[in-house]
């Protein structure tokens, strides 16, 4: 037997014990008479002394020991003298009679302890040993239990895992595909899925009306830190249901799933739903961060006509409120109009509204706006003495976007966006198309499958930008976790929709034939979801990224760098596949 017990979990009880520890060695001291090695496994860390009384020989073994050797050890449980309260063992320590050396190492590239010397990129390309420190364990465990508690709640509620292929035909779902070339039909492509959607909608009309899968998809778009381009779906479906159906199963799921996972519970209220345009219109965003307030408020009206060409020639003025940022110095106001700036946010400019406490009231456009100009303002945002207001112009869209990350960023300066705490929102009636000015044409804002609201099909004709769709977002604390909607399930709708997106009918045949054809056999009404398990993982473990809840993930290149992937491949296996690269 390599252990009788893991390096976590002896503690007092066990005092007086023989027994055998194997794992790592996280560091050796050597006190002349004395030397302690701490021995690691995934379950923690235990003592080992090796006392005056060893024998020369143990001794010896343990003076040859180098950071991360794996060690068996046998010996005997004690009191510790002095104890470590910190330690879930660090009570006791192991008395060795024994040490057998099952494997050297180097020397680590850097320190796998709680917090490592090492940077990023060493820390990537060793990620096996950065594995081995407790805060990625932890991690780990956490993704485990959280894929754990998932597959316990849906298959308590009926719903069955069932696998869908990997190498498939495009899937249109706003991101490029990863292809995969086949060498036994020379010429030709797979694609990996960027999600089982299509396939998960052939099983309803197989009759399997509740499916679930934790699943890989693969997209290939630019990496953002919640974003990878392998990552995992708590991909679910389900027949016979419509949108109250789905948001219920699956408020309930995340209620399970938050109690299992971090003992929240969220109270008897349902999750607060709101609407796309709401969300817009209010947070400048469709996931808005509810931890806080600071709701975005239109000034179009009032700050227009006062001879501020700025204002007086955009499309949209609106503004948020600062509590309690009235004594906000010149600095602190030009770092953040220089982070509104910033080319990812794209601001021309901010401008501020002081209402200092003696009542006076001080703008950085005083010279445009009398002062009861301004304190009309401030009553339509309900903004108080101690305030600043931060106003901001240009088209909708953009002013809108410029707002949203002014409040974000204020709410991270204020501490209002707390790890601890949870905001779940649902939002609703999202648009069924967004027009792109680019391509002049319409693209599915979920995906094709998505239905209209039943009251906004005679729009399809006439103003296809105004069609509500039956699909729903989770989001918690700003991130998008979750997204799905009311599928389409009759074959001319979905020929009309593939329509408007700009399909000849021979292309929407060839790409999405197969499903069309399948509906002409029976198919369910259904809708389902799907959870972004890893951005679920990072936000139970209150990270902003999902990489370190990823055991192998990529660089912000996509590249794996420990493996060092992509890569080139032999000319042999590119003539295999008829394959030749020009580049
Ligand atoms: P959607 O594209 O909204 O829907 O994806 C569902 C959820 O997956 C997560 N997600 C990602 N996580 C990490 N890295 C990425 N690159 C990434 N892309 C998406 C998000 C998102 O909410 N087939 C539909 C679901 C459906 O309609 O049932 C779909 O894939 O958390």
């Amino acid at each position: 037997m390599y252990r009788t017990n893991t390096c976590g979990e002896l503690g007092l009880a066990n005092a007086g014990e023989n027994v055998t520890l194997a794992g790592w060695v996280q560091k050796v001291r050597n006190l002349g008479a004395m030397t302690f090695i701490d021995l690691r496994d995934r379950y923690g860390i235990t003592q080992l002394v090796v006392d005056e009384h060893a024998e020369a020989e143990l001794k010896e073994a343990a003076d040859g020991l180098g950071r991360e050797f794996v060690i068996q050890v046998k010996g005997r449980v004690i009191e510790r003298a002095s104890k470590n309260p910190k330690m879930v063992t660090g009570d006791i320590e192991v008395v060795l009679s024994e040490l057998k050396v099952l494997s050297k190492a180097d020397t680590p590239p850097f320190t796998i302890e709680e917090t490592s010397d090492g940077g990023d990129d060493l820390r990537m390309k060793y990620r096996y040993l950065d594995l081995r420190r407790p805060p990625l364990q932890r991690a780990m465990m956490l993704r485990h239990r959280v894929a754990q508690a998932a597959r316990r709640f849906l298959d308590g509620e009926g719903f069955m895992e069932i696998e869908t292929p990997f190498l498939i035909g495009s899937t249109p779902e706003g991101a490029r595909d990863f292809v995969v070339p086949s060498r036994m039909n020379a010429g030709q492509f797979y694609a990996l899925p960027q999600s089982p959607q299509t396939f998960k909608q052939l099983l309803m009309v197989a009759g399997y009306d509740k499916y679930f899968q934790i699943v890989r998809c693969f997209r290939d778009e630019d990496l953002r830190a919640d974003r990878q381009p392998e990552f995992t779906q708590i991909d679910c479906e389900m027949s016979f249901v419509e949108q109250e159906d789905v948001l219920a199963t699956f408020e309930g799921m995340m209620r399970f799933m938050f109690r299992e996972t971090l003992g929240v519970e969220f109270g008897a209220e349902p999750f607060r739903r709101m609407s796309w345009v709401e969300a817009m219109t209010k947070y400048g965003n469709d996931k808005p961060d509810l931890r806080f307030g600071m709701e975005i408020h239109e000034l179009t009206g009032l700050a227009k006509g006062h001879g501020f060409s700025v204002f007086d020639d955009a499309e949209y003025i609106g503004a948020i409120v600062a509590t309690g940022c009235g004594n906000y110095t010149r600095k602190q106001i030009d770092e953040l109009t220089e982070y509104v700036k910033r080319p990812q946010i794209g601001a021309k400019g901010l401008v501020w509204v002081r209402l200092e406490e003696d009542g006076s009231i001080k703008s950085s456009v005083d010279k445009f706006y009398a002062p009861e100009v301004l304190r009309a303002w401030a009553t339509e945002l309900e903004a108080v003495a101690g305030d600043i207001i931060f106003v901001v112009s240009g088209t909708r869209t953009q002013s809108l976007r410029v707002l949203s990350e002014l409040r974000l960023e204020m709410g991270e300066r204020l501490g209002l966006r707390d790890r601890a705490k949870f905001a779940p929102l649902w939002v609703v009636d999202f648009p069924l198309l967004e027009w792109d000015d680019e391509t002049k044409r319409y693209y599915a804002m979920h995906h094709p499958f998505t239905s209209p609201k039943p009251e906004d099909i005679p729009l399809l004709g006439s103003d296809p930008g105004k069609v509500r769709a039956n699909a729903y977002d989770f989001v918690v604390n700003g991130v998008e976790v979750g997204g799905g909607s009311i599928r389409i399930f009759d074959s001319s709708l979905q020929a009309q929709m593939f329509d408007l997106l700009g399909f000849t009918p021979e292309k929407a045949q060839e790409q999405f034939g197969f499903l069309m054809n399948a509906f002409r056999f029976g198919a369910p009404p259904h809708g389902g979801i799907a959870f972004g398990f890893d951005r679920l993982c990072s936000l139970f473990g209150g990270a902003d990224s999902i990489r370190d809840y990823i055991a192998f993930p990529k660089n912000n290149s996509g590249r794996d760098v420990m493996i060092d992937a992509p890569s080139t491949i032999d000319p042999e296996q590119l003539k295999e596949l008829c394959l030749e690269i020009k580049l």
